[in-house]
């Protein structure tokens, strides 16, 4: 069967580049021309984590696709450095794979920020079609450029707020709270906004931060509270949603070019296929973690949603200041998009 990139890119949600060499592999043009190659793929969280188990499942399927010739090594826990200097190290070249949060892209691709804009998607479904749609592959268009290949997004999910101070349960409680924030200008200026005192902050650092009292609090998807231990020096859990956040696979594009076509599209096929393991996990994980983390000892406020709307009101100014900084007409895109959905239900 002759598929046209189009149909595949429909059938499978891969992004652009990758669907390419699907595409070639779903027709059988090539012949296989696998080398044997280890892979280190990084991540900063457990690799007990969702996107831990994720990598792990990837790192199967691509040893069973190659014949045992590729190897995939974990390295979990930000052991090869927080997001930031694992990029790094994937645009040099040092460092073959990661999977991790596209806020701290920011810095090299501006327009991944829209991602970040708070209080944009209410349900995982609602940011799934974004980032797996036109927007995705849009943004990841832009990644070759710094050295960078983005293959498929993962799941990090919604983000709640923890603190050692008190329980917040409305806007008012946030101020002055010592907020630990990726290292990202939305999540900054938001939560100024909201009367915290965010300081940015690699992952890798914020579990010290916060069990030595060098900040408050810090936020996070249920899932990553559980599994990174922060029930172990944080009382409060506050379910704010406030943002959601992409895991992003990515690859170094130094390296991506010395692959062949096929080991190419074994590596793009597994990420694609675990991306439903992944999110499934995911998801589990944030409702279950959120029941384990009163059993560990966290308050956990509910937001009613009045007052979730008064914390929106309040980031709409930044939202339309990073909206327009950003890509205007992307922001547009992605809030019509949203808009759409809803319409549909
Ligand atoms: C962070 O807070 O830096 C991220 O959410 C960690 C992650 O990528 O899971």
């Amino acid at each position: 069967m002759k598929l046209s990139i189009r149909t595949f890119t429909r059938h499978t949600g891969c992004l652009a580049a990758a669907c390419v060499l699907g595409l070639l592999g779903a027709q059988g043009a090539l012949a296989q021309d696998v080398q044997s190659r280890i892979i280190r793929f990084g991540f900063g969280n457990p690799d007990s984590s969702p996107s831990g188990q994720g990598v792990k499942h990837f790192a199967e399927l691509v040893e069973k696709k190659s014949g045992g010739k590729m190897k995939v090594r974990l390295f979990g826990g930000a052991v090869l450095g927080a997001d930031m200097a694992m990029q790094t190290a994937l645009t040099a070249g040092t460092q073959e794979m990661m999977v991790g949060s596209t806020a701290t892209l920011v810095g090299m691709v501006k327009e991944f920020g829209i991602l970040d804009l708070p209080f944009v998607f209410q349900t995982p479904e609602e940011a799934y079609a974004v980032v797996d749609g036109p927007i995705g592959q849009k943004l990841t268009a832009k990644l070759p450029d710094v050295g960078l290949i983005g293959i498929a997004f993962w799941d990090n999910g919604f983000r709640n707020l923890t603190n050692s101070k008190r329980a917040v349960a409305k806007l008012e409680d946030m101020n002055g709270i010592k907020l630990r924030v990726m290292q990202n200008p939305v999540y900054l200026e938001f939560f100024k906004e909201l009367g915290a005192n965010p300081v940015p902050m690699p992952w890798s650092e914020v579990f010290t931060a916060l069990e030595t009292r060098a900040v408050d609090g810090h936020e996070n998807p249920a899932s990553t509270i559980d599994t990174a231990k922060i029930y172990e020096v944080q009382k409060y859990l506050s379910l704010t949603r406030h943002a959601y956040a992409a895991h992003l696979v990515m690859a170094s594009k130094k390296w991506w070019d010395t692959l062949s076509k096929d080991e190419q599209r074994i590596i793009t096929e597994a990420v694609v296929e675990t991306r439903p393991f992944q999110r499934k996990l995911n998801n589990e994980a944030d409702s279950k973690s959120i029941a384990a983390l009163k059993d560990k000892g966290m308050t956990v406020t509910t937001i009613p949603p009045a007052e979730l709307q008064r914390m929106s009101d309040k980031v709409r100014p930044v939202v339309d200041k990073f909206a327009a900084d950003f890509d205007a007409s992307l922001a547009k895109e992605m809030f019509n998009q949203v808009a759409a959905m809803r319409q549909k239900k």
